[in-house]
This record gives structure tokens, sequence and C-alpha cells, in this order.
């Protein structure tokens, strides 16, 4: 496969901790984890979940590689299954080679969440602790439409920096930040033209066992 990284991603920007790569994957780079993204899509559907709550959630997901995270009225978790019981598709190359590029560590990642957004979804500030371990890294790719990203602290309620992720952009989720409050408020529904019927993909890559 062509390199799928942009030679012009500089310095992360620093948001409480958290970076980000700015056109970090190219647009012939996004266009082939999209390809790959439909593939797992194909196998694995994306799918609406139930928080504990009860509450259905506006994000529609799916997932790659041993785990994948789903939630329902008996909790968040990694399951070796989908909830029809087939296992979840192999995490796709493209994807794995954005985790050796930017995750700093050699570990792989054993699981891959997909968000997809349309215009009214929302992902309120939460940490990623479903993990079995904190010390790997959480890394993510946006593609598609804008999405207003928001960082805060390690504990609720601290001051919060947001930026617009566009796509290609790359966000790390490590050492002391590793357990930063994050969220989605908002996309600009039909800011990209990567998805032909618009919307945003979020690709997060995890050590979740
Ligand atoms: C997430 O925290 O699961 C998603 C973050 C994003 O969509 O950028
Ligand atoms: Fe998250």
């Amino acid at each position: 496969m062509a390199d799928l990284f942009s030679e012009t991603g500089g310095a992360p920007v620093d948001l409480n901790g958290v970076k980000v790569w700015r056109g970090a994957v190219d647009r012939a780079g996004q266009e082939a984890i999209l390809a790959d993204l439909r593939a797992v899509a194909k196998v694995a559907p994306f799918r609406r979940y139930m928080t504990p709550g009860g509450r259905e959630m506006s994000v529609r997901m799916t997932a790659a590689g041993a785990v994948g995270w789903i939630t329902d009225r008996s909790g968040y978790r990694y399951d070796p299954v989908q909830p029809d019981g087939a296992p979840w598709p192999a995490i796709p190359d493209s994807v794995l080679q954005l985790w050796a590029r930017y995750s700093g560590v050699d570990q792989p990642p054993d699981s891959c969440l997909v968000n997809f957004y349309e215009d009214a979804a929302r992902m309120g500030l939460h940490q990623d602790r479903d993990e079995a371990s904190f010390d790997w890294p959480v890394l993510s790719l946006s593609l598609g439409d804008e999405g207003l990203f928001r960082v805060g602290q390690t504990e609720r309620g601290g001051p919060t920096k947001s930026v617009w992720l566009r796509s290609g952009d790359v966000a790390l989720l490590a050492g002391a930040a590793r357990l930063a409050y994050h969220g989605v408020d908002r996309i600009k529904f039909g800011s990209s033209d990567l998805l032909a019927n618009g919307g945003r993909i979020n690709v997060t890559l995890r050590v979740a066992r």
C-alpha cells in the first residue's frame, strides 16, 4: 500500500496534554482507510447501542479486532463477539499502520472502535476507562465532516479546550492525559466531501485487554 501519511504534518497541537496531529493522513490515505472500514461494516454493521442507563446513543458504532466495545443495559464493556454472536472482523492493516506511526508503543492494539456521527450526533464528556490497563495509549483518526472535540482534565469539571477535528487529523491520549475527559460537542455537517452523504467517522484504537 502507498504511504498513508502526509509529509506536511508538523508538531502536534496540545489540548490539556492530548496531542492532535493536523492532517496526519492525506486524502488518498483517508480514502484507503475508508474503503477498509466499509469492508469492516459489511461484516460488523453499524449499530445504535443503549447506555446502561437506558438511553439510545446518537452515535452509531461498530468495531474490529479481538474485542469490540459495546454497551447495553448490562453495562459498557469489551466483548469478543458482536451483539448477534458473530466475531468481529480483523483490524485493517491501514489502521494498524496509524498505530505503528503515532502510538509510541510496540504493543499492538486489540480493539478498533468505529463511530459514525450524523448531523445531530454528539458524544458527552467521558473518560476511556473500560480497558484492563491505562498504561497503553488511545489513538484516534477523524474522517469526513469536522467535529468539535473538547478535552478537559483527568478529573471531571476542570477547564476544557476545544478544537475542530478535521478529516485526516489524529489524536493521542497518552501518559498523564490518558484518562483526560473528552467528547464531541457537535458536527459541522457537510463540511467535508470525503463521505458522499456527509457525516463524521472516528476510528479509535486501544489495547483493551
Ligand atoms: C470517543 O471518545 O469515543 C470519540 C472521540 C471522537 O469522536 O473524536
Ligand atoms: Fe472516548
